[in-house]
């Protein structure tokens, strides 16, 4: 099966079914796919047409859950403005940082980003994936079939995550520019300081000072490799910036910012 193409008209025998929801402007919807025998559900559950937002953009984790539940019950998945078939520089900047295959890493809000597939091919065994849209991992354990049974699947919405694992690699692309709330980028780093080994990596990706204001009908929060410094706090020492004029399926370009980070065994958090 192709990369992505598993959510709005589905292809290759994936079906979405849909019917009416409890009311309060929802609908329950299914993800699933017939082998001739069997029907497998993939995903099922409560998508709402849009979350609410306060005024500073912020969400609440239900209306956040229910934005991106319904971004990809809605949208193929290599037709979203982020979809890369080759994630080039998050590679090169994971492979940059020395982690070795039998280390542990983790996409943070990997959606359906095919980075795990990539990741798998170079030999990693220890990946987890986190997303708080259900049907983005349900895609991406699809498109990989029998090779994402190794894979650690967490839905989860990153905010109020409680790692059990401690990973060596924490990878984050179009994320945390999301939190406008510093309440909530301070829970974020929370969880990235209880997850990430001292001596670990983090790599980060956001758009630039000249990239878009909002995404996926969100505003954002653009960095500089300076500013996400800033957020990042002193224990986290910048390695590496690379800038990526990202090409989305519809052929606009948005200027992304990478930075990885290391995080210091001595000091701090
Ligand atoms: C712009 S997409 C990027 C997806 C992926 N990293 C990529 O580069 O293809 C943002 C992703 O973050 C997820 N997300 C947004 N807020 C989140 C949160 N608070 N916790 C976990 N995932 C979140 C969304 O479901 C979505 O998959």
């Amino acid at each position: 099966m192709s990369s992505g193409s598993m959510m709005g008209a589905p292809p290759s025998g994936m079906k979405k079914a849909a019917s009416a929801g409890p009311g309060g402007g929802g609908w329950l919807e299914a993800l699933y796919f017939s082998d001739g025998n069997r029907r497998h559900t993939l995903w099922a559950g409560l998508v709402k047409r849009a979350g609410r937002q306060m005024e500073d953009g912020s969400m609440s984790q239900v209306e956040r859950q229910e934005h991106w539940q319904g971004v990809y019950t809605r949208n193929a998945t290599d037709e979203v403005s982020w979809f890369q078939m080759h994630p080039i520089v998050s590679l090169d900047l994971i492979h940059a940082s020395d982690i070795q295959p039998e280390d542990r890493l983790i996409d943070v809000g990997g959606g359906a980003s095919t980075l795990v597939d990539h990741l798998l091919d170079s030999g990693f065994r220890m990946v987890s994936v986190l997303d708080i849209a259900g049907p983005a991992l349900a895609a991406s354990r699809s498109r990989l079939g029998d090779r994402g049974a190794t894979v650690d699947w967490i839905e989860a919405d990153v905010t109020t995550w409680h790692p059990s694992l401690q990973y060596s690699l924490w990878h984050d692309r179009a994320v945390f520019h999301f939190l406008t709330d510093p309440a909530d980028r301070a829970a974020y780093k929370t969880a990235l300081n209880h997850a990430l080994q001292k001596d670990g990596c983090v790599v980060i990706a956001t758009f630039a000072l000249d990239g878009p204001e909002r995404c996926s009908g969100l505003p954002v929060v653009r960095y500089s490799p300076e500013s996400l410094s800033a957020e990042l706090g002193p224990s986290y020492r910048l390695e590496q910036v690379e800038h990526e004029d990202h090409r989305t399926p519809a052929g606009r370009t948005q200027r992304f910012v990478y930075c990885r980070f290391r995080r210091l065994l001595l000091g701090g958090e």
